[in-house]
């Protein structure tokens, strides 16, 4: 595809889908021209601020001249809707997680390579300047091979009748929060061969706060997360010859600090903007314009690793959810 502009659909107008277009407002070549929501209100609202075309039903925004769809519902609904527009001919991008579980995210991985047709988990870290400039940096000044991660999330603020409570929707602090820390470990260690998990449920059908531990090819992580307690949010990387940590909240990188074995101390700052969602999706229109079906940064097996590991945390937790064994 040329440098023609992208026409972008919307499924879900939410939360996120509107620092979605916060994103989208600061992208070159791409532009939102249709979005469907469940409810006909939030469409109507979010169009309005917006523009483009509210469609009044998911066939409606798929049968349109969209290129790719932005899939921002709950978890419970991402492969549905991936697997839809994947059908309809339409590239995705899809918020995490991904899929409820790894079964669901094969099918759609599978369409997406049978249709030559680009399928993204939207996992933004890695795309910040600041994830970049850290990456980038070590390279010419090294900390030696990471062989630890410490990292986590908890948040205590969110209302009771917030989604990331409902067990209907997928919800739960595994699959709401820890994606995130799958990918950081998944990031600087390599595939996952062992977990171990322990979570508390506290009163709700789903996990309010977990830890788990991990063994990689290259090393241990220790992650955290949840919904009861007040976390600090950052992560630490450790190497033979110094360490790394990503300052609050390290998820939206901002700021980090290496501290080197002979004493030195390298800070970085590198504020994002925008969001934040704007570097992931110039990526992703980036890749739609090449031709590629499959993001070398968030690529398929690296989503299959964060599914893999949220999938067995949950199975060592008793967490399963409608239709799974
Ligand atoms: N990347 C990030 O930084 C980030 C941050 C927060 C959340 N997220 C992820 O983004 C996703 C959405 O989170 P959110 O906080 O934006 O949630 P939210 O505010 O509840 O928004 C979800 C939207 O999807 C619509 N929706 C829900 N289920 C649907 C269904 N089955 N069919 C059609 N529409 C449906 C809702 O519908 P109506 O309004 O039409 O009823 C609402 O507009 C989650 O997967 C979450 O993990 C990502």
């Amino acid at each position: 595809m040329d440098n023609k502009q992208l026409k972008i659909g919307l499924i879900g107008c939410g939360r996120i889908s509107h620092r979605f277009m916060q994103g989208l407002a600061v992208v070159d070549g791409a532009e939102l021209t249709a979005a469907w929501s469940r409810r006909a209100e939030s469409v109507a609202e979010f169009i309005g601020k917006y523009g483009g075309k509210a469609c009044s039903s998911l066939d409606e925004l798929l049968q349109s001249d969209v290129d790719a769809v932005y899939i921002a519902t709950l978890p419970d609904s991402h492969a549905h809707y991936s697997i839809a527009a994947l059908r309809a001919g339409k590239h995705v991008l899809c918020e995490k997680p991904a899929t409820v579980n790894l079964a669901q995210l094969d099918d759609v991985l599978a369409l997406s390579k049978a249709n030559y047709l680009l399928f993204m988990e939207g996992m933004k870290p890695p795309f910040y300047p600041l994830y970049q400039k850290l990456k980038a940096h070590l390279k010419t000044d090294p900390i030696g091979a990471a062989g630890y991660v410490r990292a986590g999330s908890a948040v205590a603020d969110l209302s009771h009748d917030h989604p990331n409570f409902s067990y209907q929707l997928a919800g739960g602090a595994i699959m709401q929060i820890a994606p995130y820390e799958a990918f950081l470990a998944l990031d600087w260690l390599g595939p996952m061969t062992n977990l171990q998990a322990m979570g508390r449920f506290s009163g709700k059908e789903v996990d309010m706060f977990s830890i788990f531990q991990t063994l990689h090819d290259n090393g241990y992580a220790q992650l955290y997360c949840g919904f009861d307690l007040h976390g600090k949010g950052d992560a630490l990387i450790s190497g033979p010859s110094g360490y790394i940590t990503i300052h609050q909240n390290w998820w939206n990188p901002a700021k980090a600090t290496i501290n080197y074995l002979d004493g030195r101390i390298v800070e970085l700052d590198e504020p994002y903007t925008a969001g934040g969602l704007n570097y992931e999706l110039s990526h992703f229109c980036e890749l739609i314009r090449n031709g590629q079906t499959e993001s070398p940064i968030i690529t398929h097996d690296l989503s299959r690793g964060m599914m893999g590991m949220l999938d067995e945390a949950r199975k060592q937790m008793g967490l399963r959810f409608e239709g799974e064994v």
